[in-house]
């Protein structure tokens, strides 16, 4: 649960990341991870997978390290999102057969997609796990829509830099 105070906050902040110009864009997508894993105590593990042939593939992300690096459409809750064209939101991840696990701690997970703003094709996504059982709600998805939004925007201008 994020009220509307955290959420103006951590949006500017986001704003602020990623418009720092001296930074390469991978450097401050990480910085982003690395802000939102700090400010935002039920992100056990955040990251971005970026949409590649019908992969994804890790990028930047905060927590600990993961075998799942690329991860085909349709499997785990990562790539259902992609199949379904639709952000997910998992309050006990023990309860799904289709979950790729990271970690043992993760109880909960969403996923928001990260979608060209004009077309609204996907581009990526937004992947973070909870230790608790329905860390996330719809004021998480709201929060990441927004970011996720600004992150599509940067990219597309500047290119992922990978
Ligand atoms: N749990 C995800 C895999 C990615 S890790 O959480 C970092 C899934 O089921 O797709």
């Amino acid at each position: 649960m994020i009220d509307d105070t955290l959420a103006t906050e951590v949006i500017l902040q986001a704003e602020a990341i990623l418009e720092a110009s001296e930074a390469l864009v991978q450097e401050r997508l990480q910085r982003l991870m690395q802000y939102l894993h700090d400010r935002l105590p039920h992100f056990h593990w955040v990251g971005i997978y970026w949409l590649k042939d019908n992969e994804l593939v890790l990028g930047p992300y905060v927590g600990a390290p993961t075998e799942h690096v690329r991860i085909p459409v349709g499997r785990g809750v990562c790539g259902t999102a992609v199949a379904e064209n639709m952000n997910q939101i998992v309050e006990d991840v023990r309860k799904l057969d289709n979950y790729l696990a990271c970690s043992l701690e993760t109880r909960s997970e969403i996923v928001v997609l990260i979608r060209h703003p004009n077309t609204g094709k996907i581009l990526g996504q937004i992947d973070v796990d909870g230790t608790e059982v329905g860390a996330f709600d719809e004021s998480d998805e709201a929060l990441l829509d927004v970011i996720s939004e600004r992150v599509a925007r940067l990219v597309l201008a500047h290119g992922i830099g990978l």
